[in-house]
């Protein structure tokens, strides 16, 4: 699978399989003795999609018998989703708690929040990804009798394109802060897509808005390396979805230098903190790529 400028997708095939991968390890995070998430919709959302791996995944089906290996990897991929969803749960739960009553979940793909997440009442949950995702959900989540739990706005729209324009469109108030969750994006992004992300960000942003990202360090040729690791773990595990040519290489802004240039107070959680944070612990011996990710939220003075 190699991209393009202009590639599209559905929740079963290219980036958008991905959504559905990421879902899955919210479904088995949610099942976990002890969870730290609670995503009732992830399972049922994956089932929707149909492929059979994630499907079969999420039903029980796939045991990694006689690789004590392949059951490690697992339980990693689930609890670092489980964590990341964590993480990014309490940035939008925090920042309503402060009075914030406008969200933006970039790149929302099978995400829940606006479903599942107790927002104060007058809030409003914009979600933006590429039309096939946002339509499938919608329809997948209306079947399922699931009411969203805030005013929970759809923008349908590749993030290369003039998403800035589609979202006022849609209502989006660029006069209140805002919260922001940019979570499992910037790797799909070319280089120059993730600085006028960020570009597009802040121009919407009121002071004391908010963001939420995750940002890999050794971005990158890394990041291929990466998703041949994702391929080798899922692979033993019998997924059949290849994850290789779906991110962007090349030379990236770095996060933290990016926004604290353009005005945000930034702070950084490396993952084997955060992991500690919500009781779980980083594998001491882990030598994935995953290890170098950290969790990076962001306030505009
Ligand atoms: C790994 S998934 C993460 C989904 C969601 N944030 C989550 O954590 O469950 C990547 C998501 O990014 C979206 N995405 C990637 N590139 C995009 C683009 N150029 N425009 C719109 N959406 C994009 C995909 O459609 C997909 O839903």
């Amino acid at each position: 699978m190699t991209r393009s400028d202009q590639d599209s997708w559905d929740l079963a095939s290219s980036v958008g399989a991905t959504a559905t991968m990421v879902a899955a390890a919210r479904a088995l995070a949610s099942e976990a003795t002890n969870p730290i998430i609670d995503d009732p919709f992830a399972a049922p959302l994956v089932r929707a999609v149909g492929l059979d791996f994630f499907r079969r995944l999420v039903d029980g089906e796939v045991v990694p018998e006689g690789s004590e290996d392949g059951e490690r990897d697992l339980q990693l991929e689930t609890d670092s989703i489980a964590v990341r969803t964590r993480f990014f749960d309490d940035f939008f739960l925090n920042a309503a708690r402060d009075g914030i009553r406008q969200a933006v979940i970039l790149a929302a793909g099978l995400d829940a929040r606006a479903y599942r997440l107790s927002w104060p009442p007058g809030s409003v949950v914009y979600e933006v990804d590429q039309p096939q995702v946002v339509d499938f959900k919608s329809t997948a989540m209306s079947k399922l009798g699931a009411t969203p739990t805030a005013d929970r706005r759809t923008v349908s729209i590749d993030l290369r394109e003039d998403w800035p324009d589609a979202s006022r469109r849609s209502g989006f108030d660029a006069g209140q802060p805002t919260s922001w969750s940019a979570e499992g994006l910037l790797m799909y992004l070319p280089p120059e897509a993730q600085d006028r992300l960020f570009d597009s960000i802040t121009g919407l942003s009121a002071p004391g808005s908010r963001l939420a990202t995750e940002f890999h360090g050794d971005a990158g040729r890394t990041m291929s390396e990466r998703a041949r690791q994702f391929n080798e773990r899922w692979a033993k595990v019998g997924c059949d979805i290849d994850l290789s040519g779906l991110f962007f290489d090349g030379e990236r802004s770095d996060v933290v230098d990016y926004l604290t240039g353009a005005g945000w107070q930034v702070s950084t959680r490396p993952r084997r903190e955060l992991f500690a944070d919500y009781g779980l612990v980083y594998p001491d011996d882990e030598e994935s790529q995953l290890r170098n990710i950290v969790a990076v939220t962001a306030t505009l003075r």
